[in-house]
């Protein structure tokens, strides 16, 4: 993972302007929160869901909000929130922010810079004596990474979207210290939500490789998930011959192949993993009778998904013993078209280079679009890399994002009409 002074270095190779103070102090600050859950071996970033990790960053996001001049409390579902009011009674609210997790070993940046971003937006609205003609309200979610109670935990509470009529998921939900009344009172009425906005660093190559210094979001993916279990015969791996035997492992690796081959048929972006996967029972004299996975789909276009798992099973079918559950169904987004026209007047307006770009990684976005229009910005990952302790973004791009969402929730503020 790259050290602090890495930042230091890379924030001095900005365009040959003078390193104001208040850069110096952001910077400071982001590398002060990204910290908390640094691995001891130096491999990336630990902050996980309903980790000590997270409550520590949450206690201290939350004092940080308090110094952005934000009135600032934690909810009942580990979110962490900074309210500027406008002073304008029923105002509409502009929501900004990301996600305080990360995943285990993961980079720096990833929800993070969102987060400061959001907060130092509302210093700037502040100390520029902005007229807001919409309350601004700063988030850092909790749980927007993959877990236990499933990803955007913390969006989907706010929301009402969380399976509350389940009492397996409410006993899941004890396991980390949230009753049902937790969960049900983390929940917003968003009613006067105008937007939600939220920069992010790309997780991806696009922007890198082609020397673009902004992306626009056009839509985040859906994400569908699947418990995948393939069962054979355990047996004597020495006694019993080949053409016996009835290997699970062996038909899921067919099934593996299969399902690859018919994603990469698939195209459109259309993305296939199977990114977990035991085998039972897991002993090497043993033939395996049962292969749990997880299968994950993501596709901008929620039938392509659905059309994908009907020749899945179909192929399923064929292969052998195989059940098939459904585990995270998230639809895909589309993000404001006002919003994305908004981002790309900032960006000509301060001379920036963008492209539109659709996002091949979820967000809390695909749960508060569930509430109101979702505008995305995207800074350049150094080589795509994410979820790794190798994630970078250098500083001046870092900023950049910063000035550009600051600079499209004046132009927001400034408008009477409080659509987007
Ligand atoms: O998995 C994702 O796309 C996101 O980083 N949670
Ligand atoms: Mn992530
Ligand atoms: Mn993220």
């Amino acid at each position: 993972m790259k050290e602090k002074q890495e930042i230091t270095e890379s924030a001095e190779r900005t365009d040959g302007s003078e390193k104001t103070e208040r850069s110096e102090q952001i910077r400071k600050q982001f590398c002060r929160l990204a910290e908390i859950g640094k691995e001891e071996n130096g491999t990336g970033i630990s902050r996980v869901f309903g980790s000590p990790f997270m409550e520590t960053a949450q206690r201290e996001v939350r004092e940080y909000f308090e110094t952005c001049g934000l009135s600032a409390w934690i909810d009942p579902a580990g979110n962490v929130h900074g309210l500027l009011k406008s002073g304008r009674k029923n105002a509409p609210v502009i929501y900004a922010g990301s996600h305080l997790d990360t995943v285990k070993e993961g980079g720096m940046f990833d929800g993070l810079l969102g987060v400061v971003a959001a907060a130092e937006c509302a210093v700037s609205l502040q100390k520029e004596k902005i007229p807001l003609s919409c309350d601004f309200h700063v988030i850092a979610t909790n749980g927007e990474e993959g877990n236990e109670l499933g990803g955007t935990f913390g969006s989907r509470a706010m929301a009402g979207l969380l399976p509350l009529e389940s009492a397996e998921y409410l006993e899941k939900a004890e396991k980390y210290g949230y009753t049902e009344d937790d969960l049900r009172a983390a929940g917003m009425d968003f009613s006067d939500a105008r937007c939600w906005l939220e920069l992010h660093i790309e997780q991806g190559p696009t922007l890198w490789k082609q020397g673009e210094q902004i992306g626009i979001v056009t839509g985040i993916v859906g994400l569908q998930r699947y418990a995948v279990t393939v069962y054979g015969k355990s047996n004597h791996a020495g006694t019993t011959m080949m053409e016996d035997r009835d290997d699970a492992l062996v038909t899921a690796a067919r099934l593996i192949l299969e399902g690859d081959a018919l994603a990469r048929k698939t195209g459109h972006h259309f993305v296939e993993t199977v990114g977990i996967m035991h085998v039972y029972p897991g002993s090497a004299p043993v033939i395996p009778d049962r292969v749990e996975m997880v299968l994950e789909i993501r596709s901008e276009d929620e039938s392509r998904m659905d059309s994908f798992m009907e020749k899945y099973r179909t192929v399923a079918e064929h292969t052998g013993k195989v059940t098939i559950e459904p585990i995270v169904r998230k639809a895909p987004v589309t993000c404001s078209s006002k919003i994305a026209h908004e981002i790309g007047g900032v960006c000509r307006a301060c001379g920036v280079s963008y492209r539109k770009m659709p996002s091949g990684a979820t967000h809390d976005g695909n749960a508060m679009a569930q509430r109101m229009p979702v505008g995305m910005i995207f800074v350049p990952s150094v080589e795509g890399i994410s979820h790794a302790g190798e994630e970078w973004t250098d500083w001046e791009d870092a900023e950049r994002g910063m000035r550009i969402l600051t600079e499209t929730v004046k132009r927001l503020m400034e408008e009477e009409d409080a659509t987007c």
